[in-house]
């Protein structure tokens, strides 16, 4: 045949996958194809293929017949937004998606060439796991792109979206990521699937409501987000990556700012007059990152805290903040975890931290002890303690004892520390301080609730306020609600250039 022609007809071949029909099946799945999200993903016309004849070396159960040009994944790279992006899209159309030797192969290849040239790596999965007919060569493939999603974290940015099946091992791929997005009714992703569950527990759970993308995003955390369908989940993926640099050795990419009149009175208003009553600390985040650029990341998992990423005065930041509506904003087990592991990633990728404060300590109980709140607490303390990126803190209210310590205090590192004139640093609430320090005076009185509600009006007179800690350097500067995004902007440009050095050792040990 003419070389042309067999190019052509190769090339063709290619585009189909697994054929019309798998095509077709898919679509009525609700699902698009490896290639239509890549086009969905990727800055028109920048897509580069790389690997696109490539094909099995399988000659077991009939498969010497069955050769489809790409192997059940489309690789390659091109730009998001402008930027160089390194993708790979998982071919259910061809058996299932199902990973190879070479198909694993082919994901290798553009991970390390990620490394090599520090871009960020996308991977869209659809896939049945295992090529069942290779055996050993199958699973050997998926722990080489293991080791290739460890040496890389912290290295590139990498980002998975579960958009169909993700069963068995195949989820530690996606797992050892920095962002994981799934889509709602169409992806799962479980170490088991229903039948071994009910086979070993007697439960009866379907695939949805064992692995699907609301369990993963409000049960296990396992996802950042859920997604209501493809197009949503690619757009997402776009909007994530334009808050991240393009490696570890980069800054974020800042966005045009114009500086105007930065006070903003509604923080004035923000706490309320009673101490005990919540607010919505996403209205102060709203008020002070420049405006509709607050990504918030794992939105419905550990409400009581809130995560994800904004923009002040055109920069990228990581913002960390109790969420007084949720749980009185206390830190647990779950909200710690969920803390850490992103002021991890800010950290590894330059990206500033903003801090707000509102947290009344611990939350107490056997469940919390015997789930291990001491070595998860000591997470979040760990990971702001060895952040280095420029870190500023607001007190907006409470910073109730070990809390106060955690939650990036000028004595683990915080380069600016702000508080609002509401804020209480202090032990513990002042009810309970003073049951305690003044026990053996309220049972001796003859009026013991007058006794005790004038030593704690002595307490919070003494305490809960921001002035001691002021008053020793620990607060920078006391300010008013309406002056902080102004505090923020200038804070963050002064920061900038921020160099800050650990000492030389291998890597810390976090208590995992
Ligand atoms: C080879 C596979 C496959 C696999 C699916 N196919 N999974 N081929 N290896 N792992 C093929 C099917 O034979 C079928 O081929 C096509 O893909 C579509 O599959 P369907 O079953 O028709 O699709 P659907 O009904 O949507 O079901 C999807 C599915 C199911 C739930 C993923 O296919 C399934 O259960 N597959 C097996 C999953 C599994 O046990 N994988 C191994 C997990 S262990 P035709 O020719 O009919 O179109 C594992 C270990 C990883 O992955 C370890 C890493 C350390």
């Amino acid at each position: 045949m003419e070389k042309k022609a067999l190019l052509k007809r190769r090339n063709e071949e290619a585009l189909l996958g697994g054929g019309k029909k798998r095509i077709e099946a898919q679509h009525k799945k609700g699902k698009l194809t490896a290639r239509e999200r890549l086009q969905l993903l990727l800055d028109e016309g920048s897509f580069e293929e790389i690997g696109k004849l490539v094909t099995h070396r399988s000659r077991d159960f009939g498969m010497e017949k069955e050769i489809y040009p790409g192997d059940g994944v489309v690789t390659g790279y091109g730009t998001i937004h402008g930027r160089l992006v390194y993708v790979f899209s998982q071919d259910f159309t061809v058996f299932g998606g199902s990973l190879s030797e070479t198909h694993a192969e082919k994901i290798v290849k553009v991970m390390d060439l990620a490394m090599q040239n520090g871009a960020p790596v996308v991977g869209l999965n659809d896939s049945g796991g295992a090529r069942i007919q290779e055996g050993v060569v199958s699973l050997g493939g998926y722990a080489d792109i293991f080791y290739r999603n460890v040496k890389a974290s912290g290295v590139v940015p990498q980002i998975s979206a579960v958009m169909g099946p993700c069963a068995g091992g195949a989820v530690y791929s996606p797992a050892i990521t920095d962002f994981i997005l799934m889509v709602e009714h169409t992806s799962y992703m479980f170490v088991t699937g229903p039948n071994v569950v009910k086979t070993v527990t007697h439960e009866n759970v379907t695939s949805e409501e064992l692995g699907g993308a609301h369990a993963h995003a409000s049960k296990s955390g396992v996802t950042h987000f859920a997604m209501a369908n493809e197009v949503e989940c690619i757009e997402h993926i776009k909007k994530l990556l334009s808050y991240m640099p393009q490696n570890c050795e980069e800054d974020a990419p800042v966005y045009p700012y114009e500086p105007a009149d930065e006070a903003r009175a509604k923080l004035n208003s923000i706490i309320p007059d009673n101490p005990n009553q919540p607010y919505d600390i996403k209205e102060v985040i709203e008020e002070v990152a420049d405006e509709g650029s607050f990504l918030e990341v794992h939105k419905e998992y550990a409400e009581n805290i809130v995560v994800g990423f904004a923009r002040i005065g055109g920069r990228s930041i990581g913002v960390v903040a109790n969420q007084p509506a949720y749980l009185a904003g206390v830190l647990d087990i779950n909200s710690s975890k969920k803390g850490a592991r992103f002021v991890r990633f800010c950290d590894a990728f330059n990206i500033p931290l903003l801090v707000i404060v509102d947290v009344p300590g611990f939350l107490p109980g056997t469940d919390q002890e015997w789930n291990g709140i001491i070595i998860n607490g000591a997470k979040l303390l760990y990971a702001l303690s060895e952040a280095t990126v420029p870190k500023i803190t607001v007190i907006t209210r409470k910073a109730y004892g070990g809390a106060y310590d955690v939650m990036n205090s000028k004595h683990i590192g915080a380069d600016l520390n702000y508080a609002w004139p509401t804020a209480e640093i202090a032990v513990m609430g002042a009810k309970g301080a003073a049951e305690i320090i003044f026990k053996k005076e309220i049972s001796d009185a003859a009026d013991h609730e007058a006794i005790l509600k004038e030593k704690e009006a002595e307490y919070i007179e003494k305490f809960a306020n921001p002035y001691g800690a002021a008053a020793r350097g620990f607060i920078d500067e006391v300010i008013m609600p309406d002056e902080t995004r102004t505090k923020l902007i200038k804070g963050f440009k002064m920061l900038e250039n921020k160099v800050a050095k650990m000492p030389k050792r291998k890597h810390g040990n976090i208590p995992l």
